[in-house]
């Protein structure tokens, strides 16, 4: 292809992204962070966050890794300390399932350190590149391990199960309550063979937070390694608990829980980094090795990793701090605020309870919204949706970037719903299908 043809070839794909859109999205990819009155750095900021990608774009994390391995050890220890660890270890990812595997993986390796408890770490695997005795390592994988997971958890937590042979035990919500678990019900299905307990701080799409401290305690107790996937409130929770935000205080969901091993938070999402990037982070050293015996040579699933978007979500990070973190965080859950205002106004909408984070749903009682979803979907607003509560539940992510949208949408969604939804035959009501950044689940 010629170069004339080459470009508008590619301009007429990017136009096709809707790269140019981004403040009609209300799923979480996309632009994040924009200059507003709140934030009159925001441009300059995402400005030389995407130089920095840029400027690394052809490095890796093998020889010319040198620079990427300080700022993940930068990124890392940063969020680690905010989340209550006092020498976490770990490592940037390509997102957020990623981190989530090796949550999950960590805690099969950490099972298989406690039944091998006299190998060192070299000898309990095949050694990387020359090969070993497995033999250990055979006889454990032989016994199926199982783990427990709510049933709203990402669904990147039952595709480890799937490769990892880990057998998931799925916990339901209680009726009455809404995306969280239980504790007595999770203590309820341990059995012997479970080697995890998964909880989520700001599922998607709700922005609830599972009830880490008590799920914290029953891991201790038995001994079972906690994985807490804050992919979407890792890199919000932190920060608007230090803006004092949350009145009363949220309750401890991170390290500061003793019993969580390891945390899933995605820089991607709420740490405004250009994608793919996200962080697994370890309360120690130790889990991480224990992880690397097993996932040589780093610990993360890939090989080959690139530096290009770890410089991004750094220099964000290092240009922001904690102040802008904090700004930022609050302008986003603001956002929300407003949001939630607005649509909870409009005659027949509801809104899903208990959010967290900058991320909710709204659906209706007596409404069939399923029509209204596609007016506005025409209207060119990108909406994650859900069939739950069915038949439709519509999620919203407020993002800096959003700001100059949230008035609009409110009266298109009350315009959209005037003019197409209809009444609700519960009994006839076939969920919507749900539909996951623009592609069907
Ligand atoms: C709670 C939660 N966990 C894990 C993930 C997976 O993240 P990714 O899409 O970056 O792989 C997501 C993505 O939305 C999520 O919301």
């Amino acid at each position: 292809m010629g170069s004339r043809e080459l470009r508008a070839q590619l301009d007429q794909w990017e136009r096709a992204s809707d790269l140019h859109r981004s403040d009609r999205n209300w799923f979480d990819e996309g632009l994040h962070l924009i200059t507003t009155p709140a934030l009159p750095w925001g441009d300059e900021a995402r400005q030389i966050a995407v130089d920095s990608y840029r400027r690394f774009i052809h490095a890796e994390m093998w020889d010319t890794g040198e620079g990427g391995r300080a700022m993940e050890a930068d990124i890392i220890a940063f969020m680690g300390g905010l989340m209550g660890a006092s020498s976490p270890a770990g490592r940037l990812t390509v997102g957020g399932s990623e981190s989530v595997l090796c949550g999950i993986l960590a805690a099969k390796a950490k099972a298989f350190a406690k039944r091998f408890p006299g190998l060192g770490t070299e000898d309990r695997y095949p050694r990387p590149f020359t090969g070993g005795d497995a033999g250990p390592l055979v006889e454990f994988s032989n016994g199926r391990k199982s783990a427990i997971l709510p049933s709203y958890a990402h669904y990147s937590s039952y595709k480890a199960c799937a490769l990892f042979d880990i057998e998931p035990i799925v916990v339901e919500p209680r009726p009455g309550t809404f995306y969280t678990v239980h504790p007595d019900d999770v203590r309820q299905a341990i059995r012997e063979d479970t080697i995890l307990i998964y909880g989520t701080a700001g599922t998607f799409p709700y922005g609830t937070v599972d009830p880490i401290a008590e799920l914290g305690r029953i891991a201790e107790e038995r001994d079972i390694y906690l994985h807490v996937d804050a992919c979407f409130g890792g890199y919000i929770i932190p920060f608007l608990e230090r803006a004092d935000y949350y009145q009363p205080a949220l309750e401890p969901w991170d390290f500061r829980v003793p019993g969580v091993c390891s945390i899933s938070a995605d820089l991607h999402k709420n740490g405004m980094a250009p994608p793919p990037v996200s962080s697994i982070i370890f309360r120690d050293a130790s889990l991480l090795s224990d992880l690397q015996a097993l996932a040589p040579p780093f610990g993360t699933l890939t090989g080959t990793r690139a530096v290009g978007p770890i410089a991004g979500a750094w220099t964000m990070l290092a240009r922001l701090g904690l102040e802008g973190m904090k700004q930022v965080s609050l302008e986003s859950i603001h956002l929300r605020d407003r949001m939630i205002d607005g649509l909870a106004s409009i005659e027949g909408i509801c809104i899903t309870p208990d959010s967290r984070i900058n991320l909710f749903c709204f659906y209706s009682d007596t409404l069939d919204l399923r029509p209204a979803v596609e007016v506005l979907r025409k209207a060119g607003w990108a909406m994650a949706t859900k069939g739950v509560p069915a038949p439709v539940s519509v999620a919203v992510c407020t993002l800096p970037q959003n700001l100059g949208r949230v008035d609009e949408f409110v009266e298109n969604v009350a315009a959209a719903v005037k003019e197409a939804a209809v009444p609700l035959e519960r009994e006839r009501a076939v969920a919507m299908e749900d539909l996951y950044g623009g592609i069907r689940a």
